[in-house]
């Protein structure tokens, strides 16, 4: 790892784990022009990729033409009405009302390790070993702004994660209208664009297109990441798939709006642009104040998507989830939504609770409608006070309950929230977000608080704590349920353009508040499902509620694209009933156990109604968690198939960092007639090891089970590879014959150990 600058050619260059990021300062005006970003070239002069020397030269050599200088230049932070009409990575209005920007640089750092970013998620490293940093200082004095761009390489990861930071240095105010976290121009040689668009229940799917002449872009206006869409993009470039093949990606650590774009100039060049969005964005900076932009992770990947994957899921477990609890196992819970929704009482959830237990299920959590007088979802947020008929002695009672049977408590809050009906409102309608004169949107009957006033988090936080402070609590689900609208504050001088980000900023200090106040409790976030389980939210919950769509199969697409970015061990599975509430599919439920385990494993029903067969089954599948859990938590994720390319199978495996153990999950979605074994490749093994492959799941050879019990021809054709010794090339290569097996939703979990 490392980072330099030189003097004579002006170059900029950070190298990591063989790969190489470059710049250069270009004329003698200080633009910082983009060179490279891509596999690591060693040295020598590589400033000839400036294209200086061509058409339409530099801006000091052909002032008469500067407009077509700056229109052409690759930069790394355009600015705003002077000659690029690209987008901008910069824009504001200055005190006169005037737009303009170009910042030019002045000078540099570079230092071992890497300075916080106060009030924001960001990546960290542990001792300045880890980590060098580069901070480019760029100045447009006509305006009083300073930049500083910072750029950031860890050791052994293809990765540079960058910030921008703009400061008033002159002496009147100017409103800042955007700032991009991050901006880079390269050249366009027929890459594919990659992003995860979504719905409510149908988080993180793949979309693939070609890159036009024009601008694509995804965005969020909704004041969360969003179901809808993904603070990240992919670059794919010609060839480039799964395991190969060259691949950019660019994921913003931030839960907000977020405008994401890629645009294709006219010469073919791409300009890459992540940060917040734009539209409705100002904050103005009066003399010495500063803004901070979230920052923006940049991945380079010559092993095709997996090795995307590969590096986001290290650079997350190592260097920005925080939790005590991000290597540990985690406890395995049952969740009363599914099971009760809003009808439960203290005799319910110990019901559910002791025969949970005696299955091994160790943490109850109990979900909305706790609190106030919330039977339904049209009341009582912002009252975070106990039901006692529901639960008499208070949460207290419960937990003492509960740990008498040995099980720990959760709790869930909406603590964004607000209902018209609660005492909170009745107190305080101005605390909620809304226009004067206009009745706000409601929406799942309810108000948002507006959270960038001080007095308002401090009341919910006393709140909340009030309640953990009572009894013990192990665990809190922090949920979102619905987007913001009416982002108008009754705060004096609040700023509007400003509202959705110092939300997203209060949202933030208050779940740090919390997790600093009790340091063991364990933090799953959630916004009715995945909507904004984003790079942001894994700095304060290392396990963010996936989907509120539990059902197995829909799953396997949406825990595809949510682990293209995001470790495993971040993604809240469950296993719910069949037929499932939400798409009234017949799964068996080895099949739902097996898909539950590429994530915190838990469950989401009754288990005193359950099926006895289906019930039978739990502590055998609490004990394959266990004895995976911390090969699926640390261990490297290979996607082998893709249900959602195929419309048949799915296939993944996780290989242990040394290589000695591997579990390969295959679902078989829909079985077809007339079919031969399926051959599978196996990635990822050492090519030089033999290898042993069995059966993970003993249930499966079981046929006392569900539909998913092995026949005799299947585990017959299995022998193919079964109880062999198999090298790790072979496996890479060759690979194994899965059989075709008879029925729909099957699975089988392979487990592969080195010998
Ligand atoms: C949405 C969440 O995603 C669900 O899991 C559940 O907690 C409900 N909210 C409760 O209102």
């Amino acid at each position: 790892m490392k980072i330099s600058y030189q003097e004579d050619t002006k170059v900029f260059r950070l190298d990591a784990a063989g790969m190489t990021y470059a710049m250069s300062v270009t004329d003698e005006e200080g633009f910082l022009s983009h060179l490279y970003f891509g596999a690591g070239l060693g040295d020598g002069d590589i400033r000839y990729l400036t294209r200086t020397q061509e058409m339409p030269w530099l801006a000091s050599r052909n002032d008469r033409d500067r407009g077509s200088f700056l229109d052409a230049q690759p930069q790394e932070c355009p600015g705003n009405g002077l000659g690029d009409f690209r987008s901008s990575a910069v824009t504001i209005i200055d005190s006169k009302g005037q737009r303009g920007i170009q910042p030019l640089v002045t000078g540099h750092r570079i230092y071992d390790g890497k300075e916080r970013l106060e009030g924001l998620p960001h990546t960290w490293c542990r001792d300045k070993s880890e980590a060098m940093t580069l901070e480019i200082t760029l100045k447009d004095p006509s305006v009083g702004a300073e930049l500083i761009l910072c750029y950031t390489i860890f050791d052994g990861l293809r990765a540079v994660v960058r910030s921008a930071r703009i400061r008033n240095c002159g002496e009147q105010a100017f409103t800042l209208t955007k700032l991009c976290s991050c901006s880079l121009d390269f050249d366009y040689t027929g890459q594919r664009l990659l992003t995860l668009n979504g719905s409510w229940g149908r988080e993180k799917r793949k979309q693939i297109l070609p890159v036009g002449i024009g601008t694509q872009s995804v965005s969020s206006l909704r004041g969360i990441s969003s179901h809808q869409a993904h603070p990240f993009l992919g670059l794919l470039s010609e060839g480039a798939d799964q395991e190969q093949g060259e691949v950019i990606g660019c994921n913003l650590v931030y839960s907000g709006n977020f405008l994401a774009q890629v645009e294709r100039s006219q010469f073919d060049v791409l300009r890459m642009q992540m940060g917040i969005h734009p539209e409705g964005f100002a904050w103005t900076l009066a003399p010495g104040e500063s803004f901070q932009a979230p920052e923006a992770v940049l991945v380079w990947s010559d092993e095709g998507l997996g090795g995307m994957t590969r590096t986001l899921h290290n650079l997350y477990r190592n260097h920005l989830m925080r939790s005590p609890w991000l290597h540990r196992e985690r406890p395995v819970l049952i969740n009363n939504w599914e099971a009760t929704f809003f009808d439960f009482d203290l005799e319910k959830l110990l019901a559910i609770a002791k025969r949970a237990a005696q299955s091994g299920v160790e943490l109850l959590v109990m979900d909305d409608g706790w609190f106030g007088k919330r039977n339904d979802d049209n009341s009582s947020l912002g009252d975070w006070t106990v039901n006692e008929e529901k639960l008499p002695g208070g949460v207290k009672r419960l937990s003492e309950e509960l740990g008498r049977i040995g099980m720990k408590l959760g709790i869930w809050f909406e603590p964004e929230m607000i209902s018209p009906d609660s005492d909170l409102y009745r107190a305080h309608p101005d605390w909620a977000f809304s226009y004067d004169g206009r009745r706000p949107c409601r929406s799942r009957n309810q108000y948002v608080l507006d959270l960038s006033r001080k007095e308002v988090r401090d009341a919910i936080f006393d709140q909340i704590t009030a309640v953990l402070d009572s009894a013990d609590v192990a665990y809190v689900k922090w949920d979102m349920n619905r987007a913001l609208t009416d982002v108008g504050s009754h705060a004096e001088g609040a700023e509007a353009g400003s509202l959705f980000h110092r939300f997203m900023l209060g949202t933030y200090e208050l779940q740090e508040r919390l997790i600093t106040r009790y340091p063991d409790l364990l933090l799953e976030n959630c916004s009715s499902g995945g909507g904004r389980y984003d790079a942001g939210t894994l700095f304060y919950s290392p396990q963010v509620w996936t989907s509120d769509d539990t059902d197995a199969i829909e799953r396997l697409t949406i825990q595809e694209g949510t682990s293209m970015l995001y470790p495993l061990s971040s993604m809240g599975a469950h296993i719910s009933v069949s037929p499932s509430q939400c798409v009234g599919r017949l799964v068996p439920m080895t099949t739902r156990g097996h898909v539950a385990l590429a994530g915190t494993f838990g469950y989401e029903l009754d288990i005193n109604h359950l099926p006895e067969a289906d019930a039978a089954m739990i502590p055998g599948q609490v004990a394959l968690y266990h004895r995976f859990g911390e090969l699926m938590r640390e261990g490297d994720y290979y996607r082998i198939a893709s249900y959602q390319d195929n419309h048949l199978f799915d296939c993944y495996e996780v290989v242990s960092g040394d290589k000695t153990e591997a579990l390969l999950t295959w679902v078989q979605v829909l079985c077809e007639p007339n079919r031969r074994s399926k051959r599978i490749r196996v990635p990822g093994l050492d090519p030089d090891r033999s290898y042993r492959i069995e059966i993970a799941d003993p249930a499966v050879q079981d046929d006392r089970w569900d539909g998913n019990a092995l026949r005799s021809e299947e585990i017959e054709c299995m022998q193919s590879f079964l109880n062999r010794d198999i090298s790790g090339r072979t496996l890479a290569h060759a690979g194994i014959l899965m059989p075709k097996l008879r029925g729909d939703f099957r699975s089988v979990l392979i487990r592969i150990a080195a010998v």
